[in-house]
């Protein structure tokens, strides 16, 4: 059963093709690693999933529906949840709050609403910091508060992109044992550059060059791909 597909989704940005006539279909359950060099087009292509930008062309489907011309609040209604790469926590309200505004998308009562908040935060390991102001955490825990801020949402799709940029080794391999730990209940599209969590959290591997879709399988199938080796792997 297919969660998410696009088909031929195009973004052109003034004279440049980010996202080129991407077909692509994300089966539920799977947690799929998106890779790529820099400038690949992966961040627009999660946009343009999320609706946070137009595509200039292309469809996307979501559990069977068109949401092509939806709006990113209603896909978020729908089940999408995202992290960006640039953090986007509100820096003056503590990490407490931060979570409890993306909770209260679901849940209702001050009690509910922080017992989905800490469930959330000790996800994460941030349980410790939850009174403190986001903006004095370090740059990886503001990146662990955002993906707080998306599994307190229950989503049925969590794209995170970059989401191990900042964070020290072992909170890296948290980060892998939390992703494995999501397989029963969250379908993931995972942008990451760190190989080691690509190879082992996920099922499969789309890699985008040039905003085109180069190469898609297994990671062994894609650490084994001479023309990914040339294009990404070689050069990391
Ligand atoms: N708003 C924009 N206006 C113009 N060009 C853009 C815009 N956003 C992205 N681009 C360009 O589109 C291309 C793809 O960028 P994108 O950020 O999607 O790549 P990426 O694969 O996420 O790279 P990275 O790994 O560095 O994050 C790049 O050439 C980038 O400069
Ligand atoms: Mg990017």
């Amino acid at each position: 059963m297919t969660l998410l597909s696009t088909r031929a989704m195009t973004k052109n940005f003034a004279g440049l093709t980010a996202v080129n006539a991407v077909d692509f279909d994300l089966p539920k359950g799977e947690i799929r690693a998106l890779i790529g060099p820099n400038g690949a087009g992966k961040t627009t292509f999660v946009s343009l999933l999320c609706g946070r930008i137009e595509p200039t062309s292309g469809t996307v489907e979501f559990d069977g529906a068109d949401i092509s011309h939806l709006p990113a609040h209603k896909r978020i209604n729908l089940g999408m949840a995202y992290t960006f790469q640039i953090t986007s926590v509100f820096a003056r309200l503590s990490v407490f709050e931060n979570v409890a505004l993306a909770a209260r998308k679901r849940v209702h009562g001050t009690a509910q609403v922080a017992q989905a908040v800490h469930a959330a935060l000790d996800q994460v390991d941030l349980n410790d910091r939850a009174e403190q102001i986001a903006g004095d955490l370090s740059y990886g825990h503001q990146r662990l508060l955002e993906i707080a801020m998306g599994l307190v949402q229950r989503p049925r799709l969590l794209i995170l992109d970059e989401p191990t940029q900042g964070l020290t080794d072992s909170e890296i391999d948290a980060f892998k044992a939390l992703v494995r730990g999501l397989k029963d209940t969250t379908t993931i599209l995972l942008i990451e550059h760190n190989m080691s969590v690509v190879m082992e959290t996920a099922d499969r591997i789309t890699v985008l060059n040039f905003g085109e879709i180069l190469a898609e399988g297994t990671p062994t199938e894609i650490h084994a791909d001479a023309r990914v080796q040339a294009a990404y792997l070689g050069t990391g």
